[in-house]
């Protein structure tokens, strides 16, 4: 991909507003909010920021961000559900801005989380810095996907198959998928330009996942817990640029 210059100049852009956003959120999500109220703030955040909430037109997602809760793999729909004592929560924000995608989560932790829990939000968000950090041309997809999984299976925990991560530019889900699960030096090969997301689901029990009847819920069949986080990164001549890194330090779980 030659001169990818500009296209990374945008999606720094894009990766940036959706980082500032949950940013701004980490400032606000705590007991006796509701997953609504996220919604809201996010909402407003982008749009006075110059950019629009892609989940909002979405095929017919209609809120602007995604708000999945303790047993919620993803896509979970901002409700009027109140945040609780020993909730967590993945927040997940894809803002869009000079006509580029900017995707991201993280989770948040309400009052005191069981350390089962802060082990399982831990061990997601460090399998996905293991899968950047190996990133850079001639890499393979399934290297990345070994990376999360052989990290979080050795915990005890398992990678949900059901979802994956996407290449991202001017269109939201593009070629190539991610899969956060596989086998070293298998796949397409990675090149310079290339944008995508890594945004493992890692689940405390088995990796199933099941459908709600609202056709966007995803939650673990076997009702344990779920974690996930999401940069959006891009691979540069020798190694990769994250898009969506928070300039307050809040890219990370607070109990690392
Ligand atoms: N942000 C999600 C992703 O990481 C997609 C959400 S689509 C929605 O790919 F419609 F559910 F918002
Ligand atoms: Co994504
Ligand atoms: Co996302």
């Amino acid at each position: 991909m030659n001169n990818y210059k500009e296209k990374f100049e945008k999606m720094r852009i894009a990766g940036n507003l959706a980082a500032r956003t949950l940013d701004m959120l980490t400032e606000h999500i705590k007991e006796g909010i509701s997953t609504d109220y996220i919604d809201k703030l996010g909402y407003e955040f982008i749009r006075d920021n110059g950019g629009y909430s892609a989940p909002q037109y979405y095929r017919g997602f209609t809120k602007s961000l995604c708000t999945s809760l303790n047993h919620v793999v993803c896509h979970g729909i901002p409700s009027n559900r109140i945040l609780q004592n020993g909730d967590a929560i993945n927040v997940d924000v894809t803002a869009i801005i000079e006509n580029h995608y900017g995707d991201t989560s993280r989770m948040f932790c309400i009052g005191k989380t069981p350390i089962k829990l802060n082990n399982l939000i831990n061990a997601t968000y460090e399998s996905m810095m293991r899968a950047i950090k190996i990133l850079k041309p001639g890499a393979k997809l399934g290297d990345i996907g070994f990376e999360i999984q052989s990290f979080v299976e050795e915990k005890g925990f398992s990678v949900v198959r059901d979802f994956c991560g996407h290449g991202i530019s001017t269109t939201f889900h593009e070629s190539p998928n991610i899969l956060h699960y596989g086998r070293k030096n298998t796949g397409i090969e990675l090149k310079p330009g290339m944008t995508f997301t890594i945004e493992p689901m890692i689940n405390a029990g088995k990796y199933n996942v099941k459908m709600l009847n609202d056709g966007w819920t995803a939650v673990t069949k076997d009702k344990s817990l779920s974690a996930q986080f999401e940069h959006t990164v891009g691979i540069t001549e020798n190694g990769y640029e994250i898009f969506t890194e928070s300039a307050k330090g809040y890219s990370k779980p607070p109990y690392l």
